[in-house]
Parts: structure tokens; sequence; C-alpha cells
């Protein structure tokens, strides 16, 4: 299959509406999205992916209007997160209407919905006029794609169009909350901090077990976010060993950043998350063994971070 390029939302949406899939920019990272009411067209998703498919699909809203297309229910709780921070990087787990095939949740009788802030993806969206089912870009278990080019490093000739866009923002993941429960839930910390959230509702929490997170967020189970290479956190810059196979990336510089295959000093924990996941590719690319990264305190975005260099590292 020939992987077009284009810079038309419009020219995107036409393959949207005749079944078919598109990679297209958020404000967080790529996504691959497919009408999210038709099973055929969800299906291709998995497959271009090498998705398991109990691994359930975020959908995309244009519009609040479209909410009640895709959500039986929107509980109080979700419905103050929704108007505090749609649209943007957060995405709600809400009891699924029966018009959305089973597929889209991995068979789980809810929906996760987002509304992505980023203008290409509104306009993309809105020309659809579907709601949109979209995993992140990349192939299953690589880290996932904030530029256009990861998405085709991972996907050329396995999908028929990418919409191009810059560089995303936030180049982490949305922060994915259930409000199915009697207090929200953290399953997937990301972009949207706890912070934020418990302004809004005091009572979120984090999904501290990780048999409670598994359970809940089968996306968990696997295996996320990983370069090829070995990811060694390192507390202190001087205890990550150089070499030209070894790549370092941190807010503090290592002793010897000549030695090093690849160093990435960032100026602050947002600068570090919009980078960390192209670095691994650049890293990957160039044939590095070893990619050492410096920890950052677990608050803010620190959380999102942390969530996914030990991921990264358990790989
Ligand atoms: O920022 C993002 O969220 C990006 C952009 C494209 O929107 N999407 C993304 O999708 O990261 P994906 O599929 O890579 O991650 C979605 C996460 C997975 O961990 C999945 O298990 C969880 O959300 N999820 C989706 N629907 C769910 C549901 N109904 N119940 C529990 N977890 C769900
Ligand atoms: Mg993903």
């Amino acid at each position: 299959m020939k992987t077009l390029l284009t810079a038309s939302p419009e020219e995107a949406a036409a393959f949207i509406r005749r079944g078919e899939i598109v990679a297209f920019p958020t404000e967080t990272v790529y996504g691959l999205g497919a009408d999210a009411f038709n099973e055929e067209a969800i299906r291709k998703i998995f497959a271009a992916k090498e998705r398991p498919a109990d691994n359930p699909l975020i959908v995309h809203l244009a519009d609040l209007g479209q909410l009640p297309r895709v959500a039986a229910r929107v509980p109080p709780a979700a419905q103050a997160l929704v108007e505090a921070f749609f649209p943007g990087p957060l995405t709600l787990i809400l009891p699924r209407r029966a018009e959305v095939p089973a597929v889209v949740s991995g068979g789980l009788p809810t929906v996760g919905v987002r509304m992505p802030r980023h203008p290409v993806a509104q306009a993309f969206l809105a020309a659809c006029g579907v709601p949109v089912a979209a995993p992140s870009a990349n192939r299953s278990g690589r880290p996932s794609p904030t530029t256009w080019e990861a998405v085709r490093a991972d996907l050329e000739g396995r999908i028929p169009c990418i919409l191009v866009g810059e560089r995303t923002e936030a180049g982490l993941e949305s922060t994915v909350v259930d409000c199915t429960g009697e207090t929200p839930v953290v399953l997937r910390a990301g972009v949207v901090t706890l912070e934020a959230l418990r302004a809004v509702l005091p009572g979120t929490r984090l999904a501290e077990a990780t048999a409670e997170a598994l359970a809940r967020s089968p996306g968990a189970r696997y295996r996320h976010y990983a370069p090829r290479a070995r990811v060694r956190l390192v507390d202190a810059p001087e205890a990550a060993e150089p070499g030209a196979d070894a790549a370092y990336i941190g807010l503090a510089p290592p002793p010897d950043p000549d030695a090093f295959g690849r160093v990435r000093v960032v100026k602050s924990v947002e600068a570090y998350a919009h980078e960390l996941f192209d670095f691994f590719r650049r890293c990957d690319a160039e044939g590095i063994r070893t990619i050492y990264c410096q920890p950052v305190p677990p608050a803010g975005l620190g959380l999102a971070l942390m969530d996914r260099l030990h991921r990264a590292a358990q790989g």
C-alpha cells in the first residue's frame, strides 16, 4: 500500500469517511484514526499497529455535541472535568453507548473519550463528521510518535494516509481518568497533572496498586514507550557510563558529554517530556545500545515523565 502524505485535513478526513485509517497530529502525540462506528475500519487499526485486541482505543471528538453519541452517561464528576479540561490532553473513561462497537474498547463496557485542542486535529475531526477512534500511531510496543517522520518509520506501507503536522507540543500522551466509579481514578498519568485534576475534584486518586491499574486499564499490561536500546535510570549524571554506543538525557549534564554517542541536556521537565520519545527514536536509528536517563521529581508533569521512563526501563 502506498502511504500518502498530506497537509490537508479535508483530504485526510475523506479517507476516514471511506472507511480507511489515517494518522494525524494532536497536541500530545500522533494518533491513528478510524470512524469509531465502523467496526471493519477499527480492525484495520489493530492490524496496522499489531495491537493486541484487548487494548482499548480512545475516541476523539470534534465537539461536545458528539459526546452523547459515544457515552451512555456523563456522571457529574466527568462533567466537571469536561468543563475544566476539554478540549485538551485529558481522556475520560465513561459508560459506552451500545452504538459504539465493542472492538473499540477491547470488549469493555466503557469508552475512553477525548477532545483534542490541536488546531489541525480539530479541523481534521470536524471534517470527518464522526467520532474518531485512535490509539497512538506507532507500532505496538514502540515509543509514541511525536513527528510525522516517526509515524512513517513505523507505519509506511501499512496505512494509506498521514496528515502531516508539526512536531507535537507535549510529547507525552493524555492523562486517562476513569470516571465510572465513586471517585475519579487516574489510570495513566499524562499531560494534565494530578494536581490540576485535584484542583477541580479533590478526591481524584492514582490507581496505585499495579493490579488495579491492570484490571482497569488493559493498556498498562503491555510493554510501552520502549526504544530498542536498553534504558537505565541514573540518579547522578556521573553514574552514566560513557561510550560511543551510549546516550544520555537529563536536566544536568554528564561530566564528559563528548564521550557519549548522543547527549541531550534539557532545560525543564516540559522540555524533557517534549523530547523524550524523539530522543529514543534517534538513538535507535543511530544504533545506540544504552540510554541513560536522569530521573525527575514525580510531581506535576514529572509524574507522567517518570511513568514513561520506568516503563521504558522495564523493557
Ligand atoms: O494522547 C493520547 O492519549 C494519544 C492521542 C492520539 O490521543 N492516544 C493514545 O492512545 O495514547 P493509546 O491507545 O496509545 O493509549 C490509550 C490508553 C491505553 O492505555 C488504553 O488501555 C487506555 O488508554 N484506555 C482506552 N480506553 C479505555 C477504556 N475504555 N478503559 C480503560 N482504559 C482505556
Ligand atoms: Mg499507545
